[in-house]
């Protein structure tokens, strides 16, 4: 039997900087998918990288006196350190500098020209020297530079575009039939309202060695380099064998989902899909674009330094309570507000007293009553007279898997767990053990720990994709025939 296929993408960061909470917001939540899926014996494929071209990196080197090469080397395993310390499930890690990568552009580039996608023409703008970037008319201030107030010379370039602009309607007519293409819908609504009304010109997809040479060179012309969304965009196929390995790139392509924040919807719900298209590969099926993660009101980046530190983070409160609060805290798709405040509400609540608490309580309360003999393997049986709908009906019928995570509704989804864990706190007040046990009532004892050892093994199950090492930490314990009480699992801060 053929197993389903599962290929998850993340962006691919710049490496002028380094990572930060958003970032690892977008790898995170990527993750959680690609745990579920695995779970659910996918053959997973999940790709995140380093996107290390262009100028805004050449000049970061420049001012370290490193090459961009030595730069890159120097920033790109730092990404790939902060996913090991998140506990990220990558199984690749792609960078632009990549001989795989550099072959994959090039060769794109000549799918593209075989195809007459590509033509040559000239391109002209107003450049600030010093800057070395190019302003349109309109966004020139008294004439000058509006970065730096520098005079600016109009220059004209020869350069290579991509016809995009023939490929409108035929995206937007794609799009109508393709509702789900862009998730959530607001995003969607924003890519076809951006294409209803506006006229695509083609795409600059090179730049003159001249100006810029920290670039993957044009195959067909070695005098210039290629423009960094275009080369970027390819990471998604080089990193699947788009040319040494047919087998992998057959069995993944397409992806399944490209994850990102909605700063870059327009280069892959618009720009990608036609490059696929023109190439006459297959589109992704989803481009999801979560919100942004915000430090009161304003967007975290590290142009503004306003950013919250993903290490520290860990350092402090543990990488379950990071991933728990990121994926907990936002409905995806929505923006997000950081506060230190609200990360340790959530700590002391629900992590501390909700499922800290019933995990400790209940393993000692094994240890007290039942001689530290896990009770497993019974029947349960639902106490008459208990008043508790969500706890009973898991006794009833069983835990229900969720399907909000595939509909990408982790804060739903984690409500749910917390509903079922709260109710199970509740219980071991209502039934009262510490009486049972007085009068003698031991079969009662061991139905009532049994029905809280199966929640546990349950809550265990659900938050695996989401808190990996959470949940291993309490399968240890409840799965074996004698408790084995550990360590809290998350001591109260103050
Ligand atoms: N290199 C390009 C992507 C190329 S993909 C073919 C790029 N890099 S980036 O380093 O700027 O990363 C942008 C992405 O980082 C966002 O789309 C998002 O995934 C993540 N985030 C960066 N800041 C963020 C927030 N403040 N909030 C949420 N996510 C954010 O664009």
């Amino acid at each position: 039997m053929m197993k389903n296929k599962f290929y998850i993408t993340t962006p691919i960061y710049y490496v002028n900087a380094n990572p930060h909470i958003g970032h690892a917001y977008t790898t995170i939540a990527a993750d959680c998918l690609a745990r579920f899926y695995r779970e659910q014996g996918h053959d997973v494929y999940f790709l995140t990288g380093t996107d290390e071209h262009g100028q805004k990196i050449q000049k970061a080197a420049e001012q370290l006196n490193l090459s961009p090469k030595e730069f890159t080397d120097c920033i790109s395993p730092k990404f790939k350190e902060l996913w090991q310390t998140l506990n990220v499930s990558n199984d690749d890690f792609i960078r632009t500098t990549d001989a795989r990568h550099i072959a994959a552009v090039q060769k794109f580039w000549e799918i593209l020209k075989a195809k007459d996608e590509i033509y040559e023409g000239e391109y002209g703008g107003w450049y600030c020297v010093p800057d070395e970037m190019f302003w349109m008319e309109s966004q020139l201030v008294d004439g000058k530079c509006p970065d730096c107030g520098r005079a600016v010379d109009f220059i004209k370039e020869k350069n290579y575009f991509f016809k995009l602009s023939k490929h409108q309607d035929w995206l937007l007519q794609y799009l109508k039939e393709n509702p789900d293409f862009v998730f959530p819908q607001t995003r969607y609504n924003e890519v076809v309202g951006f294409l209803e009304n506006n006229k695509l010109t083609d795409l600059c997809v090179s730049r003159p060695k001249s100006r810029l040479n920290w670039g993957i060179e044009v195959p067909f012309d070695r005098e210039h380099v290629t423009y960094v969304w275009f080369d970027a965009l390819i990471n998604y196929i080089s990193a699947i064998g788009f040319v040494d390995d047919k087998a992998k790139f057959d069995t993944f392509w397409p992806a399944d989902i490209h994850m990102m924040a909605k700063d870059i919807i327009r280069q892959h719900a618009i720009y990608w899909p036609i490059m696929l298209k023109a190439a006459g590969l297959a589109l992704p099926k989803q481009i999801v674009a979560h919100g942004w993660w915000k430090m009161g009101e304003i967007k975290m980046s590290k142009s503004l330094g306003n950013v919250v530190d993903p290490i520290e983070m860990v350092e402090k409160y543990g990488v379950d309570a990071f991933r728990y609060f990121l994926m907990r805290d936002v409905p995806f798709g929505g923006d997000g507000n950081f506060s230190t405040d609200s990360f340790e509400k959530r700590f002391n609540g629900d992590l501390a007293n909700d499922l800290g608490n019933l995990v400790h309580r209940t393993a000692n309360m094994i240890s007290k009553y039942v001689d530290g003999k896990i009770p497993q393997g019974t029947a349960l049986i639902w106490p008459e007279g208990i008043d508790s709908p969500i706890l009973e009906k898991f006794v009833v019928q069983g835990g229900q898997a969720s399907d909000l995570i595939s509909k990408l509704a982790f804060n739903l989804y984690l409500a749910e767990v917390w509903d079922l864990i709260g109710a199970a706190n509740k219980f071991v007040e209502q039934i009262k053990p510490w009486n049972l046990k007085k009068e003698g009532k031991q079969d009662e004892v061991i139905n009532f720990l049994g029905i809280v050892v199966a929640v546990l093994k349950f809550s265990a199950q659900a938050i695996a994709p989401i808190m990996p090492s959470t949940a291993e930490k309490i399968k240890e314990q409840f799965s074996g025939d004698v408790i084995k009480i550990g360590e809290p699992l998350f001591p109260r801060v103050e």
